[in-house]
């Protein structure tokens, strides 16, 4: 006799989280909700590789980053090509895009894409390694009714599915004309201030991530720095001002907040972030802004683009903090319960029938007794039940449970697929 030596069971890595029942009907319903709103607007799908070449994201998300110094899942693939596991959708979009010449098509491009992006960060509530996104990418029109559309949409999909402890915060970042001039004058104040190493480090190469400081004697510090958005050119300010008036008009409600730095270096004129106060530290639960020269910066036309992307784990932990659900909480519609051989072999034919006509039916397998049985039902959340035993088989009749309405009836073998079709339409 061989012993077999006992494992300790594997878990999932570090800060990847699972979706198991009851919880991954709720993930779907967010998910899916989110890309059936993008759907709405005239986004269509883009199935994006998991991985890329690792080039790819040094030079779309920028090498400055900590997305890309620091947080990249890099390795060398069989063939020694140095390939990253995505780190967030936008640089791949585009990469597809100039790749299959959508660009060269009707203008703006405009795409939706859903999926696991993944992030070497310090795991904690909320910050994942592998996290999941909604993004949309509107591509090739600067218009600042894209920016807005694209806003209101982010909007929109968090409202749909309940949310609605969260705000929008947004700011513009300037445009190649501004943000030069007014990165020299941030970099000037920064400079005479008594900056530790790193912080003196990062004003030289990103000035403007500075101003995100959360310690305190920084943020006194910084209390008087210059902001970009006393400092944009004319015709940003009119981009700015133009977003604001739609986003007006269209009643979606909003913060100005003339310090948001966002985590990525492709950014110019408007930028945003949905923030939601249930979920601590890690708040952002999607974020965006446009992106106008990255197209050219992947070795692509000189074409403007807008876009977000909205975290789906923070959504669904959103939800959880607002005590709400997203999904129906329902299994399935119909449950079967048979009792005795003979009768088993017609459920199973009946469920069967059910599926085919599109309604979600499943059934009692092994042998259960009945009140064991009509607990899988209350389990599956099911609205009807339907009992089959000897007698009502010799009746040529089936005994149909509303479970909602309480309410018990018999119904005719051949017609019960129909009846529920009815009482389910
Ligand atoms: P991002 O702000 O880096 O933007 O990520 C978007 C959203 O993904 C965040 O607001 C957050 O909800 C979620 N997220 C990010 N990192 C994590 C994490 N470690 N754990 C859980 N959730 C996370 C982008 O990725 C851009 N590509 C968005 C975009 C598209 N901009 C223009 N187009």
């Amino acid at each position: 006799m061989t012993t077999s030596r006992k494992f300790q069971p594997f878990q999932a890595p570090k800060g990847v989280p699972d979706y198991v029942p009851p919880v991954s009907p709720e993930f779907l319903a967010v998910r899916d909700g989110f890309a059936h709103q993008a759907h709405l607007a005239g986004y269509e799908h883009i199935e994006l590789p998991i991985f890329e070449e690792t080039g790819l994201f040094a030079r779309g998300v920028g090498e400055s980053t900590d997305v890309v110094s620091k947080e990249m899942y890099t390795f060398a693939d069989r063939g020694d090509r140095s390939v990253t596991l995505r780190p967030e959708g936008t640089a791949g979009v585009m990469r597809a895009v100039i790749e299959h010449g959508l660009d060269r098509g009707q203008l703006p491009v405009k795409l939706t894409y859903a999926g696991p992006f993944f992030r070497y960060e310090r795991p904690q509530a909320g910050r994942y390694r592998q996290l999941q996104q909604v993004g949309v990418e509107a591509i090739g029109i600067d218009d600042p009714a894209l920016d807005a559309e694209v806003i209101a949409l982010a909007d929109r999909c968090f409202s749909s599915i309940g949310l609605t402890g969260y705000r929008l915060e947004l700011t513009s970042l300037g445009d190649d004309t501004c943000r030069p001039a007014y990165r020299e004058k941030l970099q000037e104040f920064l400079f005479k201030l008594p900056l530790d190493e790193e912080t003196r480090r990062r004003a030289d190469i990103n000035p403007l991530r500075v101003l995100d400081d959360k310690r305190p004697e920084m943020k006194e510090l910084l209390v008087d720095a210059p902001l970009m958005l006393d400092h944009l050119s004319d015709a940003a300010r009119a981009h700015f001002d133009t977003v604001l008036a739609h986003l007006d008009d269209m009643g979606v409600a909003y913060e100005i907040n003339p310090r948001m730095v966002r985590g990525l270096d492709y950014y110019n004129k408007t930028t945003f972030e949905f923030v939601h106060d249930g979920l601590g530290a890690q708040s952002g639960i999607g974020g965006g802004g446009r992106y106008d020269g990255l197209m050219a910066q992947l070795g692509g036309q000189e074409l403007s683009g807008v876009g977000f992307g909205l975290g789906v784990d923070r959504a669904l932990l959103a939800l959880q903090a607002e005590q709400k659900q997203a999904a129906s909480g329902a299994r399935v519609s119909v449950y079967g319960v048979a009792m005795g051989a003979a009768a088993k072999r017609r459920m199973v034919t009946i469920i069967n029938e059910l599926r085919q006509a599109g309604i979600s039916a499943d059934m009692a397998y092994g042998e259960r007794g009945l009140k064991g049985a009509m607990k899988g039902a209350d389990r599956a959340g099911a609205r009807f039940a339907l009992v089959l035993g000897d007698r009502e088989l010799e009746a040529n009749s089936i005994a149909c449970k509303d479970l909602s309405a309480h309410e018990q009836r018999d119904v005719a073998l051949d017609e019960v697929v129909a009846e529920l079709r009815r009482a389910l339409d």
